[in-house]
């Protein structure tokens, strides 16, 4: 069968996808400042013979791959950034370069979908429709690269499209994502309270804005507690507090800086609107004036539900019912969410827990790393989900053909 000979090709490559994961390990390139790295993707990509586009959104590279059927096109996506980090692990692949590291896995993810792609060039005869490769720079930094490359056209004529995260604190070969909200939204703001300033003995005669800051932030606190679905999840912490600089002066300015985080659209709509009107609210009050500066980060991962299931299908089929599961949502951020508000899709974690017993290290940790077959893994479910999926929607296709026809 078709798929079984693809899963037996990627396996193969193992070998070569190691060496490629740790090149780029050891040649990492911070977000929006990424050079090589699309470089050698785009220079592997050509040589297997495939429609090549680099400079997509800035640095992004874009592959399509046409199958030799036509059909519909799945998009699979892996970004390329690294981290400002220095490397402190102790591995003859250890980074080169001084504050800068792949402490996410994103070299991981890199590998998989360039092992993905050299097998579907070698076996594009058999696609039943097309296969859109997105090497995606700058994922680690907002406005990050996926809604660059989006605005860029990488997904035009893209049907459905997915992604995975290597989870280096789950056991090696587990899977898991959800239906829905998996991944948050966290944005952040930036308040400037006005006030009036003057002596310390005359408060009357001034606008206190310390005063009027504390109780913007005892409003805001209600806001959650009090406006949100208690079913529903939303966070707003004040994360700084700055005002005055003497005993005897009331203070004419304060600055407040905080984080947003929730998972769902309108939960999140909710809190950017209420977040303002509490604030000019008890501004008014008070005779003092606000400037908010809010910004919006990474939307939240919202997983659509057809292709959610076709993960757990495939993924069960391939590894077993027990090492897949429904995984609680994450309060961590991603930006594949701008590509799943644009085509359906789904995102999902694959673990790879350091071999042999070596110490885990999270994400984001100078001694991060993982577990390399976790790349075969999941290289082996993005290669089933695609074909499943491309198989499914053609004869779907064939199936309306037909009954139109009949009816003619
Ligand atoms: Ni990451």
């Amino acid at each position: 069968m078709a798929l079984e000979n693809w899963h037996v090709k990627l396996e193969a490559l193992y070998d070569q996808m190691v060496k490629w994961r740790r090149h780029f390990h050891q040649y990492p390139e911070l977000s929006f400042e990424e050079v090589e790295t699309p470089k050698l993707i785009a220079k592997l990509l050509t040589e297997w013979g495939i429609e090549v586009r680099t400079g997509v959104g800035g640095r992004g590279v874009v592959g399509l791959i046409k199958g030799g059927k036509s059909g519909k096109t799945v998009a699979l996506r892996a970004d390329f950034d690294a981290l400002p980090i220095q490397d402190e692990k102790d591995v003859p692949y250890k980074s080169l370069f001084p504050g800068v590291m792949h402490a996410c896995g994103h070299d991981g993810h890199t590998a998989t979908l360039l092992g993905i792609a050299k097998v579907l060039s070698e076996v594009r005869e058999e696609l039943p429709g097309n296969v859109v490769l997105i090497h995606q720079h700058a994922e680690e930094k907002p406005p990050g690269g996926a809604v660059q490359m989006i605005a860029d056209g990488c997904l035009d004529g893209v049907d459905a499209i997915f992604g995975y995260h290597l989870a280096a604190p789950s056991p090696l070969g587990f899977l898991g994502t959800r239906k829905g909200s998996a991944m948050a939204a966290a944005d952040s703001f930036e308040i400037t309270i006005y006030g009036k300033g003057g002596h310390g003995s005359s408060p009357h005669q001034t606008v206190d804005s310390i005063i009027v800051a504390t109780q913007v932030i005892n409003q805001l606190q209600l806001i959650v507690s009090r406006q949100v679905d208690p079913l529903k999840t939303a966070v707003i912490s004040i994360g700084s507090f700055h005002a005055g600089n003497a005993n005897n002066v009331i203070a004419d300015k304060a600055v407040l800086t905080g984080t947003v985080r929730s998972f769902e659209p309108e939960v999140r709509d909710f809190l950017e609107k209420e977040i303002k009107n509490v604030i000019n609210g008890v501004c008014a009050t008070h005779h003092a004036k606000a400037d908010i500066r809010y910004e919006r980060g990474y939307s939240p991962v919202v997983n659509h539900d057809k292709e959610t299931e076709l993960f757990f299908k495939v993924a069960k089929d391939l590894f077993g019912p027990d090492r897949v599961a429904e995984i609680p949502p994450i309060t961590g951020a991603e930006d594949f969410a701008a590509y799943l508000e644009k085509v359906p899709g789904v995102f999902f974690h694959v673990g790879a827990a350091n071999p042999d017993g070596r110490e885990m290290f999270p994400h984001h940790h100078p001694k991060f790393d993982f577990d390399e077959r976790a790349m075969v893994i999941a290289g082996k479910t993005l290669l089933s989900m695609t074909y499943h999926y491309l198989t499914e929607q053609k004869e779907l296709n064939e199936l309306v053909v037909q009954e139109t026809s009949n009816t003619l």
